[in-house]
């Protein structure tokens, strides 16, 4: 055999060599990334409900005091966490106003580093947003104050610093801000906070072997931490116990990146009573709603007495390719709450066929139109830049938003100090879960929203309000931008 030709046979053997490494590794790291946890928790931690905070009243307003800490943590029993929280080690109280309410929130930091605490769906001014603008200096203690002027609704809030919200969240800092309005109280809905009107906040994290948080990103992932162990309002393993044939569950999505499908082990229909931005005009009737993080839902499930039910996270229809799908978590499911039913349970009424007053959309008087290109931590081919404004809106109009995902990459987008309509949803009319009021929504690979939004009377021309993508890697790395509501 001549010199030639056998250097050509060994290099075609060390190639055919290195594909099949590559090969076998991919599929074994493709393998690996599927998750599940179905069928194997025991249900043995009672669930922790986030306490309700309460407000002191002070010449007329409702002040609440959040005191942002560091703690320990036994996210797993026995294994403790550094940990942050909001008046605790881990998480935060529920905060509930009505509407109507002028609130001030005094949030002192005692963390040792700066952050801020991001009111998460709440209609007010750009100033006491709480966005990257507002950060809290180490023992500051910042005050915004507005009045409640929205419907009822569950919304959240967690902390938004500049290139840190991902590590900041995962640390433990997010609570609910429940909002009531006169109308909806007066409907009969489950309403006993903790009882029958059950808030779960849903997380997945990754932890060491000796029960300490994993911050590293998953270098495969496209959306960027994705976790293995779920906690529901700080549990893992959680079961609780129901003494209502009718729960209402409050639903909030609060991890960095994963999605959920929520539903019941058993496919039971639930109705789905409210979305990120407040209640449905009328019940629908599912048995999976979907939430990407950031995402809120409210649903009233039936119990019969004695028995147990699981609330699971099937896997969610991402509607990306196989790849960013398994990689991303599409092929994901979880076990994540024991519902265990008392042997007699208190009747509750059905559910009122109305609930919130009839909003219809008027594309007619829209104002404007604009597009918003997600793309590879861009939007609109640009990342956040704290100095530049990207849009200028008018306090009072209604303007359309569409919103398209150019990437493979799952991507959502949430605007501040807004509500939406969704009138169409990937080529269609929105699917039922995403019919009410919104703040955040999922934007398929590929795909186009178009939102209605409506900008209230809050104008400054010089604070700016932020749009992003919630998935907080995607968010931190500047898929993120900038609008102002300029008075009318
Ligand atoms: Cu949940 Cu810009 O935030
Ligand atoms: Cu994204």
């Amino acid at each position: 055999m001549s010199r030639v030709k056998r250097l050509l046979l060994w290099s075609l053997a060390i190639l055919t060599l290195g594909l099949i490494v590559l090969v076998a590794t991919g599929c074994a790291l493709y393998a690996a990334a599927r998750t599940s946890t179905v069928g194997e928790l025991e249900f043995e931690n009672r669930l922790a409900i986030p306490r309700l905070l309460q407000a002191r009243e002070e010449a007329g307003r409702k002040v609440f005091d959040l005191t942002l800490r560091r703690g320990s943590t036994a996210l797993v029993p026995g294994e403790p966490a550094e940990t942050w929280g909001a008046n605790g080690d881990y998480l935060g109280p529920t905060l509930r106003a009505s509407r109507g309410d002028d609130v001030t929130i005094r949030v002192h930091n005692t963390v040792g580093e700066a952050t801020t605490i991001h009111w998460h769906g709440m209609h007010l001014p750009a100033i006491a947003d709480g966005g990257p603008h507002q950060p809290i200096e180490p023992d500051a203690t910042w005050k915004p104050s507005w009045e409640i002027d929205q419907p009822a609704a569950t919304l959240w809030y967690h902390p938004h610093l500049h290139e840190q919200t991902a590590d900041h969240v995962y640390r433990g800092i997010a609570g609910l801000f429940i909002i009531d309005d006169a109308a909806t109280g007066r409907l009969a809905l489950p309403n006993e906070y903790g009882v029958d009107d059950i808030p779960l906040v849903i997380q997945d994290k990754r932890l060491h072997d000796d029960g300490s948080l994993d911050y590293s990103q998953g270098w495969i992932s496209p959306t960027g931490r994705l976790g293995d162990t779920i906690l529901v309002n700080g549990t893992y393993d959680p079961y609780v116990d129901v003494r209502h044939s009718r729960v209402r569950f409050r639903l909030l999505n609060a991890s960095n990146a994963r999605i959920y499908s929520i539903g019941f082990a058993d496919d039971r229909p639930f109705e789905l009573i409210g979305t990120d931005g407040g209640l449905l005009e009328r019940p629908q009737r599912l048995d999976r709603v979907q939430l990407s993080p950031g995402e809120r839902a409210e649903i009233v499930a039936r119990f019969a007495p004695g028995e147990k039910v699981v609330l699971r996270s099937f896997e969610p229809d991402l509607d990306t390719n196989f790849f960013e799908n398994r990689f991303a978590g599409g092929d994901d499911s979880f076990d994540l709450l024991q519902i265990r039913a008392a042997r007699t349970l208190a009747p509750s009424p059905p559910i009122p066929e109305r609930l919130a007053a009839p909003m219809p959309v008027n594309e007619d008087h829209v104002a404007g139109t604009r597009r918003f290109e997600l793309n590879g931590n861009s939007i609109n081919g640009r990342r956040l830049d704290l100095r530049r404004i990207d849009q200028v809106v008018v306090a009072g109009t209604t303007e359309l938003w569409e919103v398209h995902n150019d990437s493979g990459t799952p991507h959502s987008f949430h605007p501040h100090g807004v509500s939406f309509r969704i009138v169409e949803y990937a080529g269609g009319p929105a699917p039922p879960h995403l019919r009410g009021l919104k703040d955040t929504v999922y934007v398929p690979p590929g795909n186009s929203v178009r939102l209605v939004v409506r900008f209230g009377e809050n104008s400054n021309p010089d604070r700016p309000y932020m749009f992003h993508c919630h998935v907080l890697q995607h968010e931190d790395r500047g898929m993120m931008g900038q609008f102002v509501v300029a008075p009318g």
